[in-house]
């Protein structure tokens, strides 16, 4: 099997990559701007690396599809202080060239595992955010933190209708916050291009205050990587059975406030860390913390039914777990 995984060094793609290459028969291409997640991989005769930007390499790219049985685009800005301050790269990079990506695979005739993503689900009210079920609410225009969820929902429906008119074979996934060694560099975590837990980790390591943005009241349900990862390898080995399905991957039993959150975060700190932290947890309101075009996301606790009965999966990592793990790994 050949596998193409375009963003291949990222959080995701190096995760993935990893387990897969240890697989028989297993052949793996990849592209990446970077490589340092990767180095161990990139000693390996079944791994082939291109160094390059996905939107400068159309060639390679096209050439590449042609020759694999699975692509896997895992290349997007998925980091919500990007969304508001430079909406039009997340629609070029986001939407533009994965919808060529998208385009491709249905001209070769080619698997494609999309990553989509729990913030399709927006606003909703929903207890349980359900792949067939669940009503899809953003904001207005003025507020380009959709812009992600929009851009993935309409690849998502793109997908979809490719899959339905041009046969495209697909399955679609949603991660609900998967965190993880290599979530984000602390660096960029640092100016507050991150996820919610490295920039809190970023914040521990530099003994400066942590912020909760609107009292951290907001919840959301974390998955460790490890258990993301396990569920893809299935969608992966099972592919032709799980042609046009669309699989919401998440941990519902580990759905905390971001509060809850910096509170364990800081607990597991002071057990693993040398350092003496003496910080402050402080509150921000959204605008001040993200602009003026950023709308948070209340609740989102995914509805995992699909994926235990179609890949007889279910996440396994508890919360407490999972942040010790992703601490450990940066400190
Ligand atoms: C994320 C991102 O959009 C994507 O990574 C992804 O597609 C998706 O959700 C996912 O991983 O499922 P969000 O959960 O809002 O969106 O992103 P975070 O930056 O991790 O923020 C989580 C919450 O923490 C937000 O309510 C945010 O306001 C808050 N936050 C963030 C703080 O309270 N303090 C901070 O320092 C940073």
């Amino acid at each position: 099997m050949k596998v193409l995984i375009l963003g291949v060094n990222g959080f995701i793609g190096n995760a993935l990559a990893n387990e897969l290459i240890k697989k028989k028969g297993v052949i793996i291409y990849g592209l990446d701007v970077n490589s340092d997640n990767i180095n161990k991989l990139l000693l390996h005769k079944n791994f082939i690396f291109k160094k390059g930007y996905v939107e400068k390499n159309d060639k390679w790219v096209e050439n590449y599809i042609k020759k694999s049985d699975v692509i896997i685009p895992l290349i997007a800005i998925a980091t919500p202080k990007v969304y508001v301050t430079d909406p039009l790269k997340v629609f070029e990079l986001d939407f533009e060239s994965n919808l060529k990506i998208i385009k491709w695979c249905s001209k070769y005739n080619k698997f494609i595992l999309f990553p989509s993503t729990s913030e399709v689900y927006g606003m909703s009210k929903d207890d349980k955010f359900n792949e067939y079920k669940t009503n899809l609410i953003v904001g207005p225009v003025n507020k380009s933190r959709w812009i992600y969820s929009i851009s993935k929902q309409l690849l998502d429906r793109v997908i979809i209708a490719y899959g339905e008119q041009r046969k495209l074979k697909y399955t679609l996934f949603r991660p609900f916050n998967w965190i993880g060694p290599k979530l984000d560099t602390l660096k960029r975590a640092q100016l507050g291009n991150g996820r919610v837990l490295t920039i809190m980790i970023s914040n521990l390591i530099k003994n400066k205050n942590i912020t909760l943005v609107n009292n951290g009241v907001q919840k959301r349900s974390f998955t460790y990587i490890d258990d993301g990862i396990e569920a893809l390898l299935t969608i992966i080995n099972n592919r032709n059975k799980l042609n046009k399905k669309i699989f919401n991957i998440g941990n519902p039993k580990n759905n905390i406030s971001i509060e809850k959150l910096s509170k364990i975060l800081l607990q597991e700190y002071k057990i693993h860390s040398k350092a003496k932290y003496t910080g402050k947890i402080i509150s921000r309101s959204e605008k001040d913390f993200y602009g003026n075009s950023y709308q948070d996301i209340t609740q989102r606790i995914p509805d995992i039914s699909e994926a235990k009965k179609y890949l007889k999966w279910k996440p396994k990592t508890n919360l407490k777990k999972s942040i010790e793990l992703t601490l450990k790994s940066f400190l």
